[in-house]
């Protein structure tokens, strides 16, 4: 398989989608570096710390990456965060987290490794959101709706699009998976119904498995997808289809 030699940087990397994603490229033979805010300065040779919210905290990881494995041939811009309030309850402080974790860090990540990643002829993967494109059930047994988290899943949409037509010259393709409803520690904070709310919406019925969305990732990171730049595909059991 063409993942062989090649060398993914996955940040959110602790976390539940984004362990799948480093797990499955690592499986398919990447060198997989996986970047974390929570893992320690000193983690490990491919565990390193990132905060994606602080640029100080990107070039370090980039002047690592250089000098441990080489130009990165991926980036998966996973790293995400939200706030469970909505638009009146927001406040200033909690707005500017998530946008800073979800918009600022994606767009601060394809910047740093833009010249890396040109070189190597990559791909950068975002991760949208279904709530990007609309918005959670409301009523009974659910919860605010995150305005922050919606209007910063939207901006990672018009970014991987902006990314895909600047960087198409340099042969980087960007392009984005809008995950539906999985059930890792993102949705901890949700009382069950309102997660179930949010499954019983898409016609499939059931929470996504996190291997669905790493097969998604696979095939827009690799050689099958190597005319697809600026998609925004929705890994949703038809969520999007529905809305
Ligand atoms: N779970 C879902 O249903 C769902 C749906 C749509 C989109 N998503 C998106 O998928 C991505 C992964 O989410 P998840 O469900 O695995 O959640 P998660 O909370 O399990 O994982 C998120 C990871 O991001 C890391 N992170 C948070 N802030 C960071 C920062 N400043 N710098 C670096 N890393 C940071 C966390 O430490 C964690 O490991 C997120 O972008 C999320 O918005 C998830």
């Amino acid at each position: 398989m063409a993942w062989g030699g090649r060398i993914a940087v996955v940040t959110g990397a602790a976390g539940g989608i984004g362990t799948a994603f480093a797990d499955r490229l690592a499986g398919l033979g990447a060198t997989v570096v996986r970047a974390d805010v929570r893992y320690a300065a000193a983690a490990g040779e491919d565990r390193v710390h990132l905060d994606v919210a602080d640029p100080a905290s990107w070039d370090r990881l980039r002047g690592l990456v250089s000098e441990r494995f080489g130009p990165p041939d991926l980036l998966v811009n996973n790293a995400g965060v939200s706030a469970r309030t909505d638009l009146v309850t927001t406040t200033d402080e909690d707005f500017a987290r998530v946008l800073a974790v979800n918009a600022f860090g994606a767009w601060r990540g394809i910047k740093t490794f833009a010249d890396d990643l040109a070189s190597t002829r990559g791909a950068v993967v975002n991760v949208g959101s279904i709530y990007g494109a609309t918005t959670p059930p409301t009523g009974a047994g659910t919860v605010p709706s995150s305005v922050a988290y919606q209007m910063s899943k939207a901006a990672v949409h018009q970014l991987t699009k902006v990314a895909a037509v600047e960087l198409a010259p340099r042969g980087i393709r960007v392009n984005a998976v809008l995950p539906g409803v999985f059930r890792t520690p993102l949705l901890d904070d949700l009382p069950p119904e309102a997660v179930d709310a949010r499954v019983r919406r898409a016609p499939m019925s059931r929470p996504g498995a996190t291997g669905e969305l790493a097969d998604a990732l696979a095939f827009l990171a690799g050689p099958g997808a190597s005319f697809v730049t600026g998609v925004l595909l929705p890994v949703d059991g038809g969520y999007l289809a529905a809305s």
